[in-house]
């Protein structure tokens, strides 16, 4: 009875939190919290706000990547972590990054009502533009954390307004310079694991009836360009006949059928990859009257094999090429962002597994699609895993949905595992 009282108590609580950023968060139809800009920030503050009423230490990095500790008995001891990103994508959904936030806070909550004394600090960590939506790089404050920023990254422009990195990092008062010194911003020795809760984002958990929590395998990485462009020339649409064109729009529809007719070629051969456009434009003074000299677009394309994106990414160069000559039209991709894949911890893995078989929590075992924090930190050397909960209606859309009664499945493991970690 005690139990239910408390899992109804965690419910309240977690709910109380998603409505109150979900509040200040509105960018209608979606949510809107821009790495490094006000909203994140206003997120930061909150968790800042909690962690005081939960008498949690606070410590805010050089990157403003946010650490609130509950301290353990042995304080020498490495610390635990968990938490995620509280940045969204544009107009997106409300929970991607911030259900593992919640979750982590929750999870704090839940320790402090048990009267849990952990036997080694356990620290929620709240990272910074997670998102590349916003600037093009992804991982940015858990990159920064782990001196891996480049300075380079920080001339990276706004999606939309003539401001750099640089200038979004400085006006919250954080010195740009000092995260691309290629120092981390903690000792990274002082953390054991990181166990990262998120939404799965795709289909799968969600069509299970009894299994709506999944065990993480492995994250996907990618290689992406921000802003790639077809060159060739403006003319008049019907003045023009088809031997003498030189259309960026038709040189792009074929590169995008030979591209995915590779892709497919590559799945039957047991490859993984995805492969995503998702901004292709061409110019503003573009007409239905113009034959389109110009097309700007952008690449996204990911695999649990960063060779399998190598060797993709060299086929797609050699398209633009091949494409390009044919028709007297000139690809260029920009600079290529790259996000290493990674595994997780086997025996940090195992650990939540055997927690979720102890609590029978129904789950599965399954890779992760999406890029995370999580995979930042795995391949510094500090032992990760992820912990999925089923949502509906994907994700990087303001459509996206999560139910909370599947959420508290996934926060009530992610509270064993952590409650059970020194056992
Ligand atoms: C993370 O948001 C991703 O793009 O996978
Ligand atoms: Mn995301
Ligand atoms: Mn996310």
């Amino acid at each position: 009875m005690a139990e239910q009282l408390l899992r109804h108590g965690a419910y309240e609580y977690a709910k109380k939190v998603f409505d109150d950023i979900r509040a200040f968060s509105i960018d209608e139809p979606g949510v809107s919290r821009q790495g490094y800009g006000p909203k994140e920030q206003m997120v930061h503050d909150y968790m800042i706000e909690q962690a005081k009423q939960l008498d949690l230490e606070v410590f805010i990095d050089k990157c403003g990547n946010l650490f609130l500790t509950l301290p353990g008995e042995d304080r020498t001891l490495p610390a635990l972590m968990t938490g995620s990103h509280g940045d969204s994508v544009p107009q997106g959904g409300h929970y991607d990054g911030l259900a593992g936030v919640v979750a982590a806070m929750t999870t704090m909550w839940w320790m402090r009502q048990v009267g849990h004394k952990p036997k080694r600090d356990i620290t929620m960590l709240v990272t910074r533009m997670e998102e590349s939506s916003w600037f093009g790089k992804a991982y940015v404050g858990s990159l920064a954390m782990v001196g891996q920023l480049e300075p380079i990254d920080l001339e990276l422009k706004h999606r939309y307004r003539d401001e750099t990195l640089r200038e979004a990092i400085a006006s919250l008062g954080f010195d740009p310079e000092a995260m691309v010194n290629g120092e981390p911003s903690v000792d990274l020795k002082k953390f054991c694991g990181f166990i990262e809760l998120h939404i799965e984002q795709g289909p799968t958990l969600d069509s299970h009836e009894k299994e709506r929590v999944g065990v993480v395998t492995g994250i996907r990485g990618n290689l992406r360009h921000k802003e790639c462009h077809v060159w060739g020339e403006t003319a008049h649409s019907g003045a023009v006949n088809k031997e003498y064109r030189h259309d960026a729009g038709m040189a792009m529809g074929e590169f995008l059928m030979s591209m995915e007719k590779h892709w497919e070629e590559w799945l039957e051969k047991g490859e993984d990859l995805v492969f995503t456009v998702g901004v292709m434009k061409t110019d503003p003074s573009s007409a239905i009257a113009i034959i389109p000299g110009h097309v700007q677009f952008s690449i996204d394309m990911r695999s649990l094999s960063m060779d399998t994106l190598a060797r993709f990414h060299k086929l797609m160069e050699e398209e633009g090429a091949r494409i390009g000559a044919k028709r007297g039209v000139k690809f260029e991709f920009d600079r290529t962002l790259v996000c290493e894949a990674s595994g997780v911890d086997p025996d940090l893995m195992g650990h939540i597994a055997k927690t979720a078989e102890r609590c029978e929590i129904p789950h599965i075992h399954m890779p992760s699609g999406a890029g995370h924090d999580a995979a930042v930190y795995e391949n510094v050397g500090i032992p990760v895993a992820m912990i999925f909960v089923a949502n509906q209606d994907g994700s990087h859309n303001w459509r996206e949905k999560m139910k909370l009664e599947d959420f508290m499945l996934g926060t009530e493991l992610l509270f064993k595992s952590i409650e059970s970690y020194d056992d």
